[in-house]
């Protein structure tokens, strides 16, 4: 298997032994999970270097989780160079775009928002539906409302060179159910987990969706339990990839169960992978990837095709790590 990793040393480079590396030599399939003391972020794809970094600057000064997810993915949100995140994702196949969102600390308080749209940060609306609100879950008008009144900031999407690609696949491609293509050229969902150095654990999930969806739809990414899950007393997970699919093992909360139950983070992602991979008979475009901690400060992750990375970043520095996957596109 093909494994690029890098290190970038942070301060610390006598450190560099938390970061455990896995081993070129490990065999497809086997597990690894690495371990980690003190703080700990994890975020899909290798947006999530930036992103973790963000994080990072709440993790290094005694900040909480929780902050440092929201912190961490609002880099990705305001990136208009990201085409699946934020302000510069693409749109449905009506134009808009409809942006996803969820949180959630280890205490078991979430807030998310689905199909909401012209919000820069829709992390910050979760949020608030977690803080502000008896509700866990706000969608389209109504979380419009909710954010607009709570005065968070505003955005014009799609952005110009956004419209551009749109309006050009208007005209040359009708095909609504045609799967996306989900691998490293395309990045999809920021999801991140933290532990912070009190031991708290928290995530963040956040997406414009499966570009040039059916209007209305909404994914994984803002469905707790299916993008994103955390429980103190176990880890947390957050998912990427085809949401329809992962929706339907519930994964992340899978992830999280079959941690609870003693198996390890890597192969609890495997697992949830597996899971999908034998309730579909057609993998075609279906890939998949979920990452996982668990409150010792263990973590790994794994896709169904080969191409998802995962970044980490700790006391040692950072890491981009290719996932363990089942197969081969
Ligand atoms: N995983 C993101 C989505 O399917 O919307």
């Amino acid at each position: 298997m093909k494994r690029r990793q890098f290190i970038r040393f942070g301060a610390i480079l006598g450190a560099l032994s938390l970061v455990d590396k896995p081993k070129a030599s490990q065999a497809i399939g086997q597990s690894f999970s690495g371990k980690t003391d003190g703080p700990l972020v994890l975020s899909t794809w290798n947006h999530g270097l930036a992103a973790n970094e963000g994080a990072w600057q709440v993790l290094s000064k005694g900040g909480t989780a929780l902050d440092a997810v929201e912190k961490g993915v609002m880099v990705t949100e305001a990136d208009l160079t990201n085409r699946s995140v934020g302000v510069g994702g693409r749109p449905d196949r009506d134009g808009h775009v409809t942006l996803d969102a969820c949180i959630m600390s280890g205490d078991s308080r979430c807030g998310s928002v689905a199909f909401l749209e012209g919000l820069a940060h829709p992390i910050n609306v979760a949020r608030a539906v977690m803080e502000r609100t008896q509700h866990v879950m706000l969608v389209g008008a109504g979380a419009k409302k909710f954010a607009l009144e709570q005065g968070f900031e505003t955005a014009k999407m799609p952005i110009p060179e956004v419209k551009k690609d749109y309006e050009k696949w208007r005209k040359e491609n009708k095909d609504l159910f045609k799967k996306p293509e989900i691998n490293h050229e395309n990045h999809d969902t920021i999801g991140m987990i933290a532990m912070d150095a009190n031991g708290q654990l928290a995530g963040a999930c956040t997406t414009s969706g499966w570009a040039y969806k059916m209007h209305g739809r909404v994914g994984d990414s803002p469905i707790i339990g299916a993008g994103l899950f955390v429980d103190e007393e176990v880890g947390a997970a957050t998912a990427t990839g085809l949401g329809e699919a992962i929706v339907r093992v519930a994964g992340s909360h899978t992830v999280v169960e079959l941690m609870r139950q003693g198996i390890a983070p890597e192969a609890a992602c495997k697992e949830a992978c597996m899971r999908i991979i034998r309730k579909n008979k057609d993998l075609t475009g279906l890939q998949c990837g979920f990452i996982a901690i668990d409150k010792n400060g263990n973590y790994g992750g794994y896709s169904i095709f080969a191409g998802f990375n995962y970044a980490l970043r700790n006391n040692a520095g950072e890491a981009l790590i290719d996932a363990k996957f089942d197969r081969n596109w």
